[in-house]
């Protein structure tokens, strides 16, 4: 057994770097906002016109005079969606009353099985104060667009998508946007909650 796994030991090694080398390189696909310094008039949001999870007409301006802190998923995101917003929850349970200056928005990347009904029932799981918005095809293209937000629809399930099943592939981005809708700060990794409300807190 020991043996095996010195003789073993390299291959992993390699194969380990391999799959880092892909994944940084799939990273590097996405968004590359990180390394950029997000304050003043960065090139990234803008206005939106979309549909909330109550079935209502929401656009940016809607938000003004508080933060919103954006994230683009899916609710069918079987790990990192859920895992962010839970963080995202959790984080504005920390920050106590100056959560109220901030409204959590869930953008879905996924606007045909996101239905507001689907959101609705979602977005209640993470907290009242969620927003959930959807939109046609056109316009989550859009806003994807204005966020350079990467989703791609990847076919999923033992069928390999021939029964119609599928998953987005997409980047992991909190876009905090500022009362006068500009953009503030990306986080293009998934803090703690109580990383992200000390940050938060510097900035809201
Ligand atoms: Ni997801």
């Amino acid at each position: 057994m020991l043996r095996n796994s010195r003789v073993l030991m390299p291959y992993l090694l390699v194969i380990a770097a391999l799959v880092g080398g892909f994944l940084w390189y799939q990273s590097e696909q996405v968004p590359r906002m990180g390394r950029v310094v997000s304050t003043g008039s960065i090139d990234v949001g803008g206005a939106f016109k979309l549909t909330d999870h109550l079935g209502q007409p929401r656009s940016d301006a809607d938000f003004r005079g508080r933060y919103m802190l954006i994230y683009f998923g899916f609710t069918f995101c079987p790990d990192i969606c859920p895992t962010t917003l839970a963080v995202v929850a959790e984080a504005l349970d920390k920050l106590g009353p100056d959560a109220k200056k901030i409204v959590p928005v869930l953008i879905t990347i996924d606007p045909e099985r996101d239905t507001p009904a689907v959101l609705a029932d979602y977005v209640k799981a993470f907290g009242p104060t969620f927003v959930g918005l959807t939109g046609t095809t056109e316009q989550i293209k859009d806003v994807e667009k204005k966020f350079r937000v990467y989703a791609v629809k990847r076919p999923t399930g033992e069928s390999g998508g021939k029964d119609g099943t599928y998953g987005v592939d997409h980047s992991n981005v909190l876009y905090l946007v500022g009362p006068d809708g500009k953009m503030i700060h990306f986080y293009t990794e998934t803090l703690s909650p109580d990383d992200l409300a000390k940050d938060l807190r510097t900035k809201v």
